[in-house]
């Protein structure tokens, strides 16, 4: 999603506003550019794709200053052009602004402007820096007060002004913004990693506050210009953890941390005596948590379909009625919601909207919302009434994969918790911890596997379209090997209980159509057998995941990727190890963009 940097300070603004848009980069832009306060001007240079393009286009033209503004654009409003590549001038060309969000009354403001300004691009962002400019008598955040209070719908924004060379003005409404604070020095971004090689004191805007730097002081004030006291941070993650530590790809990095970080997600919060588990974020009195009625997870893309393994395990550890709701469908149905109603909101940015939004409708109507978060003090995390981070540390790649991994882990943290709370044995509840402490040791088993995995993907590389079953727990799984399919290496991949298949989707298997089965040994092993009976009946090809020692499958199997045996409950957290790894090789094999594939933001923002 588009990315946000400024800088206002002692330094030169330029280097520090290009390494922070290639610091932004896995969010997804198809085009970039600055505007710095330099030689007594505004100079702006836009251009679309990669930011060497933008580098390349600065060239020798020595943009000095030490106040700027800079973006990376994801396409909302109008087409991939340079035109339409913030920052965005005002008539005059003495205003220079970055927007992320969406201006819903952009028409109607349009149209109130009238034919007294000229636009440029198509942009909604282009009609707020005019609606600024018309307000504008001398007084940089008075014209932005004035302007904000006529807009609606959602936006991060900072705006420069020739004639203030010493002031930078930031505001939000929906859309994250982080201030960084350095001795006076001020970093601004959509999210901390630009911030991160200069400070990592860091202060995050809230809705409706405006941020008003001005001869190195910071003050921070409501829509009505009332001050408001904000606290500055300290950010636990330092830069060498974003980096990509000799892996050929963050992805694949990203994949081998799972280990550790699953560890991570684990320590301190469970108990092999009393076979459970205690994460402290929640909230919630014991009382409370007895009398909750229904849990409903709400996600977006990997995000729900863990949900869809937290009501299998909530349903099945803690027999509470779950449901998972689509986070983009969840806000706009009459969704049957009271106070013994637990949502959790499921995301590793803890910023997609789509989610954002499903948390405020839930606490609109009056349920208990809680987090499963990623990102340290992203908005969920600070809307949502309690919760637990998963320490799955930066996750850079578009993909999802270690995020993902914790997320599982949290969710089966929370079902065993609410499980013992309720009638779930000591016996079983400590057999799940036992099987949790064995997951890091059989996850690096797997990872042995990477060789052999990018063989089977090196076999079906001319492959176009590609299925994935499973059933029961492992649905989720099929779901999201399907997903890391699709979303790295461009082949078309569906997931789907393989017990559906009779119902219309028999029709596509042939030679041409390869199959991936989760087949290993739980209580459905012999369903997912005759489905993939089935499967080989009608031409396909099947590549199996199954446990070490099934003779079965090797038989079954064209190809067959044996892992370690765990406890139903905690399978997805193997199973899906060998089909990210599928996805990864299959990518690299095909020349895709493996860590920000095409048409992808790793954070989104927009609805
Ligand atoms: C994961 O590989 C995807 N890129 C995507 O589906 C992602 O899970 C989804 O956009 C939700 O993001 P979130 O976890 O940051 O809320």
């Amino acid at each position: 999603m588009c990315g946000i940097v400024g800088y206002i300070g002692e330094k030169e603004a330029l280097p520090i506003l290009i390494q922070g848009l290639r610091r932004l980069e896995y969010r997804g832009y198809d085009s970039a550019g600055v505007a710095l306060f330099s030689d007594g001007k505004i100079r702006r240079a836009r251009s679309v794709g990669k930011i060497d393009a933008l580098a390349e286009k600065i060239g020798e033209e020595k943009f000095l200053g030490t106040l700027g503004i800079a973006h990376t654009r994801w396409a909302t409003h109008g087409k991939v052009t340079e035109e339409n590549a913030h920052p965005h001038a005002d008539c005059t060309g003495k205003f220079a602004l970055v927007h992320n969000g969406i201006i819903e009354n952009y028409r109607e403001i349009k149209r109130e402007l009238g034919s007294s300004h000229v636009f440029s691009s198509e942009t909604d962002s282009e009609i707020l820096v005019h609606l600024i400019e018309s307000f504008y008598k001398e007084d940089l955040k008075d014209a932005v007060l004035r302007a904000l209070r006529h807009v609606r719908g959602t936006y991060g924004l900072v705006i420069i002004h020739a004639d203030h060379p010493k002031e930078l003005v930031v505001a939000r409404m929906g859309s994250p913004l982080a201030i960084g604070l350095d001795n006076g020095d001020y970093f601004i971004a959509s999210d901390a990693t630009p911030i991160l090689p200069y400070t990592k004191r860091v202060m995050y805007l809230d809705d409706g506050e405006v941020a008003e730097i001005k001869d190195g002081e910071l003050r921070v004030s409501n829509l009505r210009d009332e001050a408001v006291n904000k606290k500055v941070e300290e950010i636990e993650w330092n830069e060498a953890q974003a980096e990509k530590q000799g892996f050929s790809h963050f992805m694949l990095k990203e994949i081998f941390d799972q280990p550790t970080v699953f560890e991570d997600a684990i320590r301190g919060r469970v108990y092999l005596e009393e076979g459970t588990a205690h994460l402290g974020g929640l909230n919630m009195t014991e009382e409370e948590m007895r009398k909750i009625s229904k849990v409903i997870f709400v996600a977006c893309g990997t995000a729900s379909y863990v949900g869809l393994m937290g009501k299998y395990m909530f349903e099945r550890l803690a027999g509470i009625p779950t449901e998972v709701e689509i986070a983009s469908e969840f806000r706009y149905r009459d969704p049957v919601i009271d106070e013994h109603t637990l949502v959790f909101a499921i995301s590793q940015s803890g910023e997609t909207a789509d989610t954002l939004a499903a948390v405020r409708e839930a606490k609109r109507r009056g349920a208990k919302a809680r987090g499963i978060i990623n990102v340290v003090g992203s908005t969920i995390a600070r809307e949502v009434d309690g919760g637990t981070y998963i320490h799955a540390g930066p996750e850079l790649a578009v993909a999802s994969t270690k995020a993902y991994t914790n997320m599982v882990a949290v969710v089966l943290l929370y079902a065993l918790q609410f499980g013992r709370l309720r009638s779930l044995s000591l016996a079983t509840g400590q057999r799940t911890v036992k099987a949790l402490l064995e997951i890091p040791r059989k996850m690096e088993e797997i990872l042995k596997k990477s060789d052999e995995i990018r063989l089977i993907a090196e076999k079906y590389k001319a492959h176009k379209d590609f299925l994935y079953l499973g059933r029961g727990i492992n649905v989720g799984v099929a779901l999201e090997g399907a997903m890391k399919l699709k979303e790295i290496s461009y082949i078309h991949a569906e997931g789907l209980p393989a017990g559906e298949m009779k119902h219309g989707t028999n029709a596509l298997l042939s030679s041409e159509f390869p199959v991936f089965a989760i087949m290993t040994d739980n209580q459905l092993y012999d369903k997912v057998r005759s489905n993939v009976e089935e499967v080989r009946a009608r031409g396909s090809k099947v590549v199996l995941v199954a446990n070490e020692g099934d003779a079965f499958a090797e038989k079954l199997g064209d190809d067959v990727i044996f892992i370690p045996k765990t406890m139903e409950m905690l399978e997805p957290l193997l199973n899906t190890i060998p089909l990210q790894l599928f996805a990864y090789h299959m990518a690299v094999i095909l020349g895709r963009d493996v860590d920000r594939p095409r048409n992808l933001a790793k954070s989104v923002t927009v609805e």
